[in-house]
Parts: C-alpha cells; sequence; structure tokens
C-alpha cells in the first residue's frame, strides 16, 4: 500500500512537473511563428538601416556593385549568412523560399513548397503540423528597389549579380515566403 502511495506520488510529481513545463515552453508551433518573423524583422532592419539610407540602388552597375560587394548590405545575403548556418543540425531550418530559389539553402521542401504556393495565392500567413515538425511561412513582398536585380524582363540577366536571371517580381507582389521548421 505505502509503496503504491510513493508511485502515485511520484506519477503525480511527475505529471505536474511536465505540465509546468508545457505551459513554461512554447510549442513548436510558437517556435516556428516567432522564427518566421525573425526572418522578416532581420531582412526589413537590414534593408531599413542600410539599404534604403543609403539610397544606392540608384547608382550605375559597376560601382553599385562594388558597394554591393564590399558592403553586407543585401537583406537576402545578410538574412542567408545569419540563418542558414542554423539549419545544419535540422532542429529549426529558416529560409526564404521562392519559386526558383538563387541559392541552393533556400530549396522549399514538399511542405514548404505547398505553403509557399498558399503565401504566394493569399499574401497572407500559413502554417502547417507534421507528425515531426511545425512549419510556419509569412509573405515576402518586393518593393520598388528590388527590381533592378529581380525585375524584368523575367530571365534577363541581373546588372549587378550576373550569374542570376531576373525573376520578372513586380511592385507590391508577394513573390515569397520566410519559412521556419522547428523539430517536436
Ligand atoms: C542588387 C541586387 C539585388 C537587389 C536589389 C535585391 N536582391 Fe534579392 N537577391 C539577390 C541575390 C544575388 C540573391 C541571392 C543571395 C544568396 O546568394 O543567397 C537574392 C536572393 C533573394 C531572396 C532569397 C531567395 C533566393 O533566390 O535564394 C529573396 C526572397 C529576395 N532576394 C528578395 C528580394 C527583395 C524582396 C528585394 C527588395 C526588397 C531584393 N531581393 C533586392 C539580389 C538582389
Amino acid at each position: 500500500m505505502r509503496k503504491n502511495m510513493g508511485v502515485t506520488r511520484t506519477s503525480i510529481a511527475t505529471f505536474l512537473v511536465l505540465a509546468l513545463a508545457q505551459t513554461a515552453l512554447a510549442s513548436p508551433e510558437e517556435t516556428a511563428a516567432a522564427l518566421s518573423q525573425l526572418v522578416i524583422n532581420t531582412r526589413s532592419a537590414v534593408a531599413k538601416n542600410f539599404t534604403q539610407p543609403n539610397k544606392i540602388w540608384w547608382l550605375p552597375d559597376a560601382l553599385y556593385r562594388l558597394i554591393l560587394a564590399r558592403n553586407a548590405v543585401l537583406p537576402a545575403a545578410v538574412v542567408g549568412s545569419a540563418i542558414h548556418p542554423l539549419n545544419d543540425d535540422g532542429v529549426v531550418v529558416l529560409k526564404m523560399v521562392v519559386r526558383e530559389p538563387r541559392n541552393e539553402k533556400n530549396k522549399p521542401d514538399a511542405v514548404e513548397t505547398e505553403l509557399l504556393a498558399e503565401v504566394l495565392r493569399t499574401g497572407q500567413l500559413a502554417s502547417r503540423s507534421t507528425a515531426q515538425h511545425a512549419y510556419h511561412a509569412r509573405p515576402i513582398k518586393a518593393v520598388a528597389w528590388c527590381m533592378r536585380c529581380h525585375g524584368l524582363p523575367k530571365g534577363g540577366r541581373d546588372p549587378i549579380f550576373p550569374k542570376f536571371r531576373k525573376e520578372g517580381w513586380s511592385e507590391g507582389e508577394v513573390i515569397g515566403a520566410a519559412t521556419a521548421r522547428v523539430k517536436r
């Protein structure tokens, strides 16, 4: 009898500790939502603090290329170098997914491909829960100064980074998604 009471007390204590831990820790879904916001915020911080105030995007191609090569002012490059190294162990995977990614590391998996289609269609955030992961995706919108490299004509050479082709995006269009995948 005494032994059973002990077991009961232990299991109640264990249950309480687990319940407390559950409320104290964010769920994978909440973590994924926060991390996709982090990708968006970092992108806009780079744009607002470096790219836009410097107003460098109207410079002639050669000068713009030189400045970009020497200063980390391109949101995708800065954010990519910050988030992609985290992806290696697969616990948290952060990307900026678009239809035809320039960077391999932004290539979507099957679920991210579905989320991208949904975000492009609705212009709103989207999420999915699978047995192994929680996913969250938020829209990325193109503005005027993105067009130099990503605008029209679609398939034309990017004048600043000539190894890439322009995507043909237009101003104000939702062109991609900041995604976060969090392992359970
Ligand atoms: C000076 C040229 C240039 C400008 C301007 C520019 N980009 Fe990019 N963008 C690039 C390059 C180059 C890459 C690939 C970076 C890398 O190697 O990861 C890229 C990558 C991206 C990616 C990641 C997906 C992928 O293809 O790997 C997104 C999303 C993106 N750009 C959106 C934008 C948006 C939105 C703007 C404007 C707010 C913008 N870019 C402005 C050159 C540019």
